[in-house]
């Protein structure tokens, strides 16, 4: 069964194994700024640690507080999935409230969809009464993702080329 937990060092060696599948692609909802360290436990550390400090303080300027979630199995990272707690002006463009990623080797098992269900709940808990989602309109796994937790569709945004998709879901 997986599990939703919050951001911890004990993930260390599995996380280091997604962070090699993902083959320095963009981690989406991981928190990573691409300038952490994480060969070390330390550096490691430091990582876990400024992924909650952004429970309650952005990590920099044009940033919002947002809480970090793990998807983990038989102590085992697979995941990582990320609710801002409001919505900027890029977010509400193009970013959303929720961000997700599963790591290659455990894709197509259903993980996305458990874990944003479950983000939902906590969305909830938070006080929102809907929540945006965001995805490349090619993206067909994303959007039907968001999909399957009953997100409509508001409307398709061009920028730079790209088209993004815009959902609500109405908690
Ligand atoms: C998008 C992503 C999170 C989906 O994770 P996942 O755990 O494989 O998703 P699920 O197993 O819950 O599948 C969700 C739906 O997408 C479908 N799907 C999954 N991978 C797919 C693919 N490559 N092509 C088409 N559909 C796909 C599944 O069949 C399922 O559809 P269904 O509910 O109609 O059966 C994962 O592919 C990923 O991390 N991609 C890179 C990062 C990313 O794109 N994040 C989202 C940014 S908006």
């Amino acid at each position: 069964m997986p599990q939703l937990v919050i951001p911890n060092t004990e993930f260390l060696a599995s996380f280091l194994d997604s962070n090699a599948e993902w083959k320095g692609a963009h981690q989406d909802g991981a928190g990573l700024e691409g300038d952490e360290d994480l060969t070390t436990a330390a550096g490691f550390e430091a990582f876990v640690a400024q992924l909650l400090s952004q429970e309650t303080e952005p990590l920099k300027r044009g940033y919002v507080t947002c809480s970090y979630r793990w998807i983990v199995e038989d102590g085992h990272y697979l995941g990582s999935i990320g609710l801002r707690h409001e919505l900027n002006g890029y977010l509400e463009e193009f970013g959303g409230h929720i961000g997700y990623g599963v790591r290659p080797s455990a894709r197509r098992r259903g993980l996305a969809t458990w874990a944003l269900e479950h983000i939902l709940e906590l969305a909830w808990d938070q006080g929102h009464d809907r929540v945006l989602l965001t995805c490349d309109d090619e993206n067909l796994a994303s959007a039907r993702t968001i999909e399957g937790n009953g997100g409509v569709l508001e409307d398709k945004r061009e920028h730079g080329g790209s088209v993004t998709r815009r959902y609500w879901i109405q908690l």
